[in-house]
Protein backbone atom coordinates (compact mmCIF):
# COMPACT_ATOMS: atom_id res chain seq x y z
CA UNK A 1 0.00 0.00 0.00
CA UNK A 2 1.69 3.48 -1.20
CA UNK A 3 0.38 5.58 2.08
CA UNK A 4 -1.61 8.36 0.67
CA UNK A 5 -1.10 12.33 1.86
CA UNK A 6 -4.68 12.71 3.09
CA UNK A 7 -5.82 9.29 5.18
CA UNK A 8 -9.41 8.48 6.88
CA UNK A 9 -9.23 5.99 9.54
CA UNK A 10 -13.14 4.38 9.05
CA UNK A 11 -14.16 2.55 11.80
CA UNK A 12 -17.33 0.05 11.23
CA UNK A 13 -18.79 -3.41 9.49
CA UNK A 14 -15.97 -3.02 6.61
CA UNK A 15 -12.24 -2.46 5.67
CA UNK A 16 -9.40 -4.77 5.10
CA UNK A 17 -8.37 -4.65 9.11
CA UNK A 18 -10.18 -6.71 11.34
CA UNK A 19 -10.42 -4.98 14.96
CA UNK A 20 -8.96 -7.04 17.99
CA UNK A 21 -9.55 -4.48 20.48
CA UNK A 22 -9.75 -0.96 21.57
CA UNK A 23 -8.08 -0.21 24.28
CA UNK A 24 -8.29 3.02 26.34
CA UNK A 25 -4.81 3.89 27.83
CA UNK A 26 -5.40 7.96 28.52
CA UNK A 27 -9.38 9.75 28.58
CA UNK A 28 -12.30 8.59 26.83
CA UNK A 29 -11.81 6.09 24.87
CA UNK A 30 -13.03 5.07 21.15
CA UNK A 31 -16.46 2.60 20.45
CA UNK A 32 -15.82 -0.64 19.39
CA UNK A 33 -16.22 -1.78 15.68
CA UNK A 34 -15.66 -4.83 13.81
CA UNK A 35 -13.53 -3.48 10.95
CA UNK A 36 -11.40 -0.63 10.24
CA UNK A 37 -10.85 0.73 6.60
CA UNK A 38 -8.42 3.17 5.58
CA UNK A 39 -9.27 5.30 3.05
CA UNK A 40 -7.47 8.01 1.10
CA UNK A 41 -8.82 11.15 0.82
CA UNK A 42 -10.90 13.11 3.98
CA UNK A 43 -14.00 10.82 3.64
CA UNK A 44 -17.18 11.73 5.63
CA UNK A 45 -19.48 8.82 6.22
CA UNK A 46 -22.84 8.50 8.08
CA UNK A 47 -22.58 4.40 8.61
CA UNK A 48 -19.20 4.28 10.35
CA UNK A 49 -18.82 3.66 14.16
CA UNK A 50 -15.93 6.80 14.14
CA UNK A 51 -13.65 8.30 11.39
CA UNK A 52 -10.52 9.88 12.14
CA UNK A 53 -8.54 12.56 9.63
CA UNK A 54 -5.15 13.01 9.59
CA UNK A 55 -2.32 14.27 6.91
CA UNK A 56 1.06 13.53 6.34
CA UNK A 57 3.33 16.99 7.25
CA UNK A 58 6.60 17.82 7.26
CA UNK A 59 8.91 16.54 9.89
CA UNK A 60 9.36 18.96 13.27
CA UNK A 61 11.97 17.90 15.52
CA UNK A 62 13.91 14.80 13.18
CA UNK A 63 17.38 16.30 12.24
CA UNK A 64 19.08 15.25 9.53
CA UNK A 65 21.53 12.93 10.73
CA UNK A 66 18.10 11.52 12.49
CA UNK A 67 16.94 11.42 8.73
CA UNK A 68 19.86 9.83 6.85
CA UNK A 69 19.83 7.03 9.87
CA UNK A 70 16.25 6.32 9.87
CA UNK A 71 15.98 6.33 5.58
CA UNK A 72 18.43 3.89 6.16
CA UNK A 73 16.48 1.58 8.46
CA UNK A 74 12.91 2.34 8.09
CA UNK A 75 10.20 -0.30 6.07
CA UNK A 76 7.60 0.47 3.25
CA UNK A 77 4.13 0.07 4.52
CA UNK A 78 2.55 -2.83 3.60
CA UNK A 79 4.50 -5.67 3.78
CA UNK A 80 3.17 -9.48 3.12
CA UNK A 81 4.19 -10.33 6.48
CA UNK A 82 2.58 -7.34 8.66
CA UNK A 83 -0.48 -8.95 9.39
CA UNK A 84 -1.06 -6.88 12.77
CA UNK A 85 -1.03 -2.90 12.70
CA UNK A 86 -1.66 -0.79 15.20
CA UNK A 87 -3.32 2.75 15.02
CA UNK A 88 -2.83 5.00 17.77
CA UNK A 89 -4.75 8.06 18.16
CA UNK A 90 -2.81 10.77 20.13
CA UNK A 91 -3.95 14.48 21.78
CA UNK A 92 -1.46 16.04 23.48
CA UNK A 93 -1.73 18.96 26.22
CA UNK A 94 -2.20 22.45 25.39
CA UNK A 95 1.09 22.78 28.25
CA UNK A 96 2.75 21.09 25.39
CA UNK A 97 1.21 23.48 22.92
CA UNK A 98 2.39 26.34 24.65
CA UNK A 99 6.29 25.27 24.63
CA UNK A 100 8.47 26.72 22.39
CA UNK A 101 9.71 24.32 19.56
CA UNK A 102 13.21 24.20 21.16
CA UNK A 103 11.55 22.99 24.50
CA UNK A 104 9.53 20.71 22.52
CA UNK A 105 12.50 19.14 21.01
CA UNK A 106 14.37 18.95 24.59
CA UNK A 107 11.83 16.95 26.00
CA UNK A 108 10.61 14.80 22.77
CA UNK A 109 14.46 13.71 22.31
CA UNK A 110 17.16 14.96 24.73
CA UNK A 111 14.76 13.91 27.32
CA UNK A 112 12.60 11.20 26.19
CA UNK A 113 15.03 9.94 23.69
CA UNK A 114 11.83 9.08 21.34
CA UNK A 115 13.61 8.25 18.53
CA UNK A 116 17.10 7.03 19.64
CA UNK A 117 15.51 4.63 21.71
CA UNK A 118 12.44 3.49 19.32
CA UNK A 119 15.02 3.08 16.28
CA UNK A 120 16.28 -0.38 17.29
CA UNK A 121 12.36 -1.71 16.78
CA UNK A 122 13.39 -0.93 12.97
CA UNK A 123 12.72 -2.48 10.68
CA UNK A 124 10.36 -5.18 12.27
CA UNK A 125 8.07 -2.27 12.93
CA UNK A 126 6.64 -0.11 9.66
CA UNK A 127 5.28 3.21 10.65
CA UNK A 128 3.30 6.64 9.25
CA UNK A 129 2.53 9.39 11.77
CA UNK A 130 -0.31 11.67 10.43
CA UNK A 131 -1.05 15.18 12.07
CA UNK A 132 -4.87 16.02 12.97
CA UNK A 133 -5.34 18.72 15.31
CA UNK A 134 -4.65 21.11 12.33
CA UNK A 135 -8.21 19.88 11.21
CA UNK A 136 -10.04 20.68 14.27
CA UNK A 137 -9.66 16.45 14.80
CA UNK A 138 -10.51 15.57 18.09
CA UNK A 139 -6.68 14.03 18.01
CA UNK A 140 -3.52 15.84 17.51
CA UNK A 141 -1.99 12.65 15.60
CA UNK A 142 -2.94 9.41 14.34
CA UNK A 143 0.06 7.02 14.55
CA UNK A 144 0.26 4.09 12.42
CA UNK A 145 2.19 0.65 12.79
CA UNK A 146 2.56 -2.13 11.35
CA UNK A 147 4.12 -5.92 12.08
CA UNK A 148 4.77 -9.45 11.96
CA UNK A 149 2.32 -11.13 14.76
CA UNK A 150 5.89 -12.83 16.15
CA UNK A 151 7.23 -8.67 16.92
CA UNK A 152 3.94 -7.85 18.54
CA UNK A 153 4.99 -8.41 21.86
CA UNK A 154 8.33 -5.86 20.93
CA UNK A 155 5.92 -3.77 19.77
CA UNK A 156 4.19 -3.44 23.43
CA UNK A 157 7.64 -3.41 24.95
CA UNK A 158 8.16 -0.28 22.79
CA UNK A 159 4.87 1.25 23.82
CA UNK A 160 5.45 0.42 27.56
CA UNK A 161 9.08 2.31 27.13
CA UNK A 162 7.22 5.85 25.45
CA UNK A 163 4.74 5.64 28.38
CA UNK A 164 7.39 6.04 31.01
CA UNK A 165 9.15 9.28 29.02
CA UNK A 166 8.60 12.79 30.27
CA UNK A 167 7.37 12.93 26.76
CA UNK A 168 4.08 11.28 27.86
CA UNK A 169 2.88 13.74 30.52
CA UNK A 170 2.08 15.83 28.06
CA UNK A 171 -0.18 12.91 26.43
CA UNK A 172 -4.26 13.67 27.32
CA UNK A 173 -5.85 11.24 25.28
CA UNK A 174 -4.63 8.41 23.75
CA UNK A 175 -6.15 4.64 22.43
CA UNK A 176 -4.49 1.48 20.84
CA UNK A 177 -6.55 0.22 18.15
CA UNK A 178 -5.18 -3.59 17.60
CA UNK A 179 -6.03 -4.77 14.23
CA UNK A 180 -5.36 -7.81 12.12
CA UNK A 181 -5.45 -8.77 8.95
C1 LIG B 1 8.59 2.34 15.78
C2 LIG B 1 9.49 3.16 16.29
C3 LIG B 1 9.28 4.65 16.24
C4 LIG B 1 10.09 5.54 15.62
C5 LIG B 1 11.38 5.22 14.86
C6 LIG B 1 9.50 6.84 15.80
C7 LIG B 1 10.02 8.00 15.27
C8 LIG B 1 9.42 9.24 15.33
C9 LIG B 1 9.95 10.44 14.74
C10 LIG B 1 11.22 10.53 13.91
C11 LIG B 1 9.08 11.45 15.03
C12 LIG B 1 9.27 12.93 14.72
C13 LIG B 1 8.64 13.39 13.44
C14 LIG B 1 8.92 14.88 13.28
O1 LIG B 1 10.11 15.26 13.17
O2 LIG B 1 7.96 15.68 13.28
C15 LIG B 1 8.00 10.87 15.79
C16 LIG B 1 6.91 11.59 16.23
C17 LIG B 1 5.86 11.03 16.93
N1 LIG B 1 5.74 9.73 17.32
FE1 LIG B 1 7.09 8.25 17.04
N2 LIG B 1 8.36 6.73 16.55
C18 LIG B 1 8.18 5.42 16.85
C19 LIG B 1 7.17 4.87 17.59
C20 LIG B 1 6.10 5.58 18.10
C21 LIG B 1 4.99 5.00 18.85
C22 LIG B 1 4.87 3.51 19.22
C23 LIG B 1 4.13 6.02 19.12
C24 LIG B 1 2.80 5.98 19.85
C25 LIG B 1 2.53 5.18 20.87
C26 LIG B 1 4.67 7.22 18.55
C27 LIG B 1 4.07 8.45 18.59
C28 LIG B 1 4.56 9.59 18.01
C29 LIG B 1 3.89 10.87 18.07
C30 LIG B 1 2.55 11.18 18.72
C31 LIG B 1 4.70 11.77 17.39
C32 LIG B 1 4.44 13.25 17.17
C33 LIG B 1 5.07 14.01 18.31
C34 LIG B 1 4.86 15.52 18.21
O3 LIG B 1 4.95 16.09 17.11
O4 LIG B 1 4.60 16.12 19.27
N3 LIG B 1 5.87 6.93 17.95
N4 LIG B 1 8.23 9.54 15.96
Amino acid sequence: MAAPSQVTFACGVDGLWHVEAVERVTGAALPLAGRLAVLEGHVTSDVVAWALRGTTGHQRYTTRAEKGALGSVQPVLGRAASRCASLIPIRKSDAWWELAQDERRAIFEDASHHISASMKYLPAIARRLYHSRELGEPFDFLTWFEYAPDDASHFDDLLAMLRATEEWRYVEREVHVRLQR
